[in-house]
């Protein structure tokens, strides 16, 4: 975006008075109101996250940023227990209270037990920060091991970030298609560039 004269002559003075921390905290609330409005991040809390809430069970939430802070009470509204993980030490505190790993989801099998959650729900991680096709790989087969026979898994994706995680032959021979909700076992937002696939491990 091209700035004015009077933004290009403030932002050097407001990088000098006010103090970095305040700078990205400011920046940080920018962002999340900003995903809140995306058309995909509608959809995902009006229709999607109520569907898995629906389903209850033991439920891991990947990715925790300040807007993603209100999704294990929503999550957990129908009896079910959310847990949240994330890489980032700094992003623990968007996680749940008592039910939060910093962790790799690459390995996430090497911390958690085989078989131990009902639903794994992966958003905005691929291309986010596990962003080759091989570390892709590794986070669905991790994630594929640490769901129950019959569990199921949520990939939120970035169209133009990701290449289509579905072409992978593990998630064709480990997965089958899933429709936690009425509209199928894919959901395109093409005006948001995104892409919601519904998937449940092969019993
Ligand atoms: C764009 S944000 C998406 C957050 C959230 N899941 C959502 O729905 O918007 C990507 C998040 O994934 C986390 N992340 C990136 N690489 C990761 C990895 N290898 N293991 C676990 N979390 C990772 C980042 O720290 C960040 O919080």
């Amino acid at each position: 975006m091209r700035m004015n004269i009077l933004q290009s002559a403030i932002v050097p003075i407001t990088r000098k008075v006010v103090p970095r921390p305040v700078r990205l905290w400011a920046k940080d609330v920018r962002n999340a109101r900003r995903v809140r409005r995306n058309p995909g991040r509608i959809l995902l809390v009006n229709e999607i996250l109520p569907a898995y809430a629906a389903l209850g069970g033991r439920i891991l939430w990947v990715g925790c940023r300040r807007y993603t802070k209100e999704y294990g009470s929503l999550l957990a509204r129908n009896g079910g227990e959310c847990w949240t993980t994330d890489i980032e030490i700094s992003h623990a505190k968007w996680g749940e209270a008592g039910r939060h790993f910093t962790w790799d989801l690459t390995s996430i099998d090497r911390l958690i037990a085989a078989g131990s959650f009902d639903s794994v729900l992966c958003n905005g991680v691929f291309g986010f920060g596990v962003d080759t096709r091989p570390s892709q790989l590794a986070a669905l087969k991790a994630m594929g091991s640490i769901l129950k026979p019959g569990g199921r898994l949520l990939l939120g994706w970035n169209t133009d970030r990701v290449e289509d995680p579905l072409t992978f032959d593990f998630v064709q021979s480990a997965f089958v298609a899933d429709a936690p909700t009425a509209r199928g076992s894919r959901m395109a937002v093409p005006e948001a560039a995104y892409v919601y696939d519904f998937l449940r491990r092969k019993e």
